[in-house]
């Protein structure tokens, strides 16, 4: 396969599809969106009632008679997670989790379950969550997960191994956002790999958006994409990346086109910032099977799941 384009995905009547993430004008809306015009069932996981009923209402607005419905739940927060996975279980089958939910750049913060706060959302929460879906993902017959990565995962020198519960030293926001981005590969390809070896029919794909315009940076510099400087920067980091709705194109190959599992979108144009998606690679350390390995029992011992 070269290049993919939105027409290319196929009627997703019947199917259920779980978003974290789904914030009006983020890459979790647009994802959800372009599934629901496809005729999938979407779940919107997040954080805050609110701002799940306004992607909701956008949703309904331009895809009138759109199954949507809201699961509340903190990723930052192993409890809520916890109550979100009893939540979940009446959804029945899942065939896709897109855990696109993240943090960026954020100051450092301990979290109730004493974790820095971008390893707890971007990697902790949904490895839990995707543990506590397993069986439900298992049910759909030919589940999928996708993890939303990020080229800058290029710059993490290191995989996080160390105690997450640890002090550590200075706290290096771009550094922690870079290596949760890489555990979110190692992640993706050791899911793969035990379901391979498990025999369960579920797949594990990830994808990265480029560089598009969402609420990110500024929520994660000012705790919100609105009001004063927050503004400005949400406003100019629009104008110089691609739109949301294009940086959703990778998490949507990945979560529809006919792919083998391990396999990684992500834009085709220029240093992978912009443009169609395609497969694309990740790094060296991102395919260690030692440190994956490493990971994965780290994460277990952390939340406190084990996969089925
Ligand atoms: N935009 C880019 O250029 C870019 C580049 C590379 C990778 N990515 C990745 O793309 C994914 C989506 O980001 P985005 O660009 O669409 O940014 P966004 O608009 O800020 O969306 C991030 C989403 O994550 C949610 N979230 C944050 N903390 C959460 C928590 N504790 N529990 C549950 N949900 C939480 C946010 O909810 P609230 O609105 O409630 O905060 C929001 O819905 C992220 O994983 C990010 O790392 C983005």
């Amino acid at each position: 396969m070269d290049t993919w384009q939105p027409a290319d995905i196929p009627d997703q009547t019947g199917r259920t599809v779980v978003v974290t993430g789904p914030t009006l004008g983020g890459l979790g809306h647009h994802t959800a969106l372009e599934l629901a015009r496809r005729g999938a069932r979407v779940v919107l996981a997040g954080r805050t009632p609110r701002k799940l009923d306004e992607t909701a209402v956008a949703i309904t607005d331009e895809v009138p008679g759109a199954d949507v419905s809201p699961l509340v739940v903190d990723l930052s927060d192993l409890a809520s997670v916890r109550s979100a996975g009893e939540g979940a279980k009446a959804l029945g089958p899942i065939d896709v989790l897109v855990n696109n939910a993240g943090v960026m750049g954020v100051a450092e913060q301990r979290t109730f379950d004493g974790l820095e706060l971008t390893m707890a959302t971007n990697h902790f929460g949904p490895f839990l969550l995707t543990g506590l879906l397993m069986p439900q993902l298992i049910q759909s017959g030919a589940g999928r997960v996708v993890t939303v990565s990020s080229h800058f995962h290029r710059m993490a020198r290191r995989a996080p191994l160390e105690d997450p519960r640890a002090a550590g030293g200075r706290h290096r926001p771009w550094a922690a956002y870079a290596r949760s981005k890489l555990a979110n590969l190692l992640f993706t390809l050791e899911l793969d790999r035990r379901c391979r070896a498990a025999e369960v029919p579920v797949k594990a794909l990830a994808a990265h958006p480029g560089f598009a315009g969402t609420h990110l940076a500024a929520n994660g510099q000012y705790g919100r994409s609105s009001g004063g400087v927050a503004s400005i920067l949400d406003a100019t980091i629009r104008a110089v990346s691609q739109s949301a709705a294009a940086g959703a194109q990778p998490s949507l190959m990945a979560a529809t086109a006919d792919l083998p599992g391990g396999t990684y979108c992500g834009p085709s144009g220029l240093a992978e910032f912009a443009g169609r998606p395609q497969v694309t690679l990740m790094t060296r350390l991102a395919r260690d099977e030692t440190a994956a390995a490493r990971l994965w029992e780290l994460s277990e011992q952390t939340t406190g799941i084990r996969y089925p």
